[in-house]
């Protein structure tokens, strides 16, 4: 199998994190959740009842859907670095449902509970709360009962120092080395280790925020941001906008901010700053191009928090505030579709949101697709191509080596952890089905249905069955003929990829094909490929494709020529890494370990250890380093590298 592009690593990395949950505790205790729910939600289980599943009903929550809405949160924490926890107590106002609901059902994981009130006229009371035993998927169900007409509960709590959603950092794993830095990420079910809530995407919240934290230090989050905020350790939010849960987002640190554009700015450490703003200041002509595409950019502000390099994932479209990690400034704009895909979530995820977790595709399928549209738009369809080829062919080569059931885009989690599942799928696939949609009703057409989808479920979640139903009657209906109903249901509900699945092809990749043949074939040399044009894209695509039987004197010709593990570029390097441990081309290692201890991004670095773990030379390294890389990664990549490395 050649090495990848992107979604093949990133689920490379996502499947191992699986792995960490498939012990066969874990596993009956799936099977218990799975049981637990579907009495408790009185959830009919079998074929048919994937098809009548309601926007209240989410298999990876406890919380009460169908009987109590949540609106508003109000938090107030402490941010206490000594004891790595967030102290206070959130205060929940909700709606009831129906008559005679007690209890407001809540996920909670390692979260110590101190005490739960709810608010009546004569002001807060105190109130019983059970707490159940904590399932290794979903957490611990905190039930707070109620009295008959309170709609406000307020819950007292603390988080744990591993709590999963969150990553403490001592002042030496942070670009200035004299601060400690802390940030959360709660996609896809780790709000609930740091807010007892519902935690479903199918709940959307307004909150506000009070943060205490050190003096010297900033806090910001997914709300609204002031850009010249004082610094006193004591700051405030307000996110007006109902949001799910999953985008609540905080972080704290040395951070200073600078403005890129009037609505568009950078937070960053100050040794990093300069450089985001130079890497990132096409932020505002990517919003203009996004709203002229596909209706207005709604959140106010879209601001970048650029995260220390241990943040396990590429980016995270938290609203208003991207978090973005610091390994996609590579001086020269190259990975900057980074910034288009999470800028694109303000349309498609955090505007439409997918009401569970087995909609996944309706979020990142969608943000692939507007991403790819931002990216032709702003530089070109050369390189917008590009990208989509690299990934379909990261795709391609995935597929091969998934569960067959995991290449469904409205993929059955059955009791699992979304986690599990996750993949190049829901991107890629979830793209070129919507990329077929245009090819087939023209762009004109397609957008106009863009536009109006996004219009008409502003602020709202839906499920795969409310969308076919939506496409149905607004696409495929109003021109018919021309996609059918069957074919809509093979790209959603069949496994693998269809016949009818676009196939991006780039003449600049064709080229360097042709040339790399002939230098195989030992036809030309190194000196003619044309090289000295190639984009990141081309490189990437280039070194993806040798073969890899590479004899060590081919390796050593072309890190000659080339220079590739002195490369600066971080996509560019993991490749070229993958390659050299694949051709045992030992020259890299220390290049490796840098690699390795500075970056702690799941994508970048689990492929990296998996296939060190193939020789027993290999493996010896692999421990070595990760002694000393893992006390600066983030809890999800340690439960994930663990498996791999292990401790
Ligand atoms: N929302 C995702 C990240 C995510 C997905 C976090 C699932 C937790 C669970 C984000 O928008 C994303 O897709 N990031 C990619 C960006 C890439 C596709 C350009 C990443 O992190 O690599
Ligand atoms: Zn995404």
């Amino acid at each position: 199998m050649k090495t990848s592009y992107k979604y093949l690593l990133l689920a490379a990395a996502f499947s191992l994190a699986a792995c960490q949950q498939e012990s066969e505790d874990t596993k009956s205790s799936k099977e218990t959740v799975k049981q637990e729910q579907a009495v408790d939600k009185g959830e009919v289980k079998g074929a048919e009842a994937k098809h009548t599943e309601t926007t209240r009903v989410d298999e990876h929550s406890y919380g009460n859907l169908d009987e109590v809405e949540l609106k508003h949160l109000d938090l107030e924490l402490n941010v206490n670095f000594e004891a790595r926890s967030l102290e206070g107590f959130v205060d929940i106002t909700f709606d009831r449902l129906k008559d005679g609901v007690s209890t407001l059902v809540l996920d909670t994981r390692d979260i110590d509970i101190q005490k739960a009130q709810y608010m009546t006229d004569a002001g807060w009371v105190d109130t019983e709360f059970d707490l159940a035993d904590k399932n290794p998927v979903l957490g611990s169900k905190l039930t707070v009962e109620l009295d008959d007409n309170t709609t406000k509960a307020r819950v007292y709590y603390r988080t744990q120092p591993q709590a999963s959603g969150l990553q403490w950092l001592t002042p030496e794993q942070t670009a200035g080395k004299k601060h400690p830095f802390v940030y959360s990420q709660a996609q896809a079910i780790h709000a609930r280790s740091f807010i007892p809530i519902q935690d479903s995407p199918a709940v959307r919240v307004t909150y506000k925020a009070n943060l205490k934290t050190p003096k010297d230090l900033l806090a910001v989050m997914s709300a609204f941001n002031e850009p010249d905020t004082e610094l006193d350790g004591d700051y405030h939010f307000e996110m007006p906008q109902a949001i799910p849960p999953y985008l609540i987002a905080l972080g704290v640190g040395n951070l200073e901010f600078k403005a890129m554009s009037d609505r568009t700015g950078v937070y960053a450490e100050p040794g990093l700053l300069d450089a985001s703003v130079a890497e990132f200041n096409d932020t505002e002509e990517m919003v203009k191009v996004t709203e002229e595409m596909f209706g207005p950019y709604r959140w106010g502000r879209y601001d970048l928090l650029i995260l220390p390099p241990s943040f396990p994932f590429g980016g995270m479209e938290n609203p208003r505030l991207s978090f973005i990690t610091p390994t996609v400034i590579a001086g020269d704009k190259s990975l900057v579709n980074l910034i288009a895909h999470e800028l694109a979530h303000s349309w498609s995820g955090n505007l439409v949101t997918n009401a569970t977790w087995r909609d996944f595709w309706l979020n990142e399928g969608f943000t692939s697709y507007v991403e790819n549209r931002i990216m032709e738009e702003l530089y070109g369809k050369k390189r917008a191509t590009m990208e989509r080829a690299l990934d379909v062919q990261g795709l391609r080569q995935e597929v091969e080596a998934l569960p067959k059931g995991d290449t469904i885009l409205n993929v059955n989690l059955d009791g699992r952890d979304p986690d599990d599942a996750f993949s190049g799928v829901p991107y890629t696939k979830g793209q070129m089905f919507l990329t077929y949609l245009e090819n087939k009703f023209g762009r004109e057409v397609f957008d106009e249905f863009l536009v109006e989808y996004f219009n008409s479920h502003a602020f709202q979640s839906l499920t795969t069955e409310e969308f076919k139903k939506y496409l149905n009657e607004n696409l495929l209906e109003k021109h018919p003929g021309v996609v059918s109903m069957d074919e809509i249901n093979v790209w959603i509900h069949e496994p693998m990829l269809p016949e009818m699945m676009p196939n991006p092809t780039s003449d600049a990749f064709t080229t360097i094909d042709s040339k790399t043949k002939a230098w195989l074939g030992g036809e030309t040399q190194l000196s003619e490929m044309g090289s000295a044009e190639w984009t990141v894209h081309e490189w990437l695509h280039f070194i993806n494709n040798l073969p890899e039987d590479l004899k060590l004197e081919q390796m050593k010709q072309l890190d000659q020529a080339f220079s590739l593990t002195d490369s600066t570029n971080n996509e560019i390097a993991h490749a070229w890494l993958m390659l050299a441990v694949k051709t045992n081309y030992d020259v890299v290692m220390p290049r490796l370990e840098t690699y390795l201890v500075s970056i702690g991004r799941r994508k970048l670095i689990v492929p990296l250890y998996r296939e060190l773990m193939n020789t027993d030379e290999g493996a010896k390294f692999a421990k070595r380093v990760y002694k000393v890389a893992r006390p600066g990664y983030h809890p999800l990549a340690q439960g994930t590298i663990d498996e791999i490395v292990g401790k």
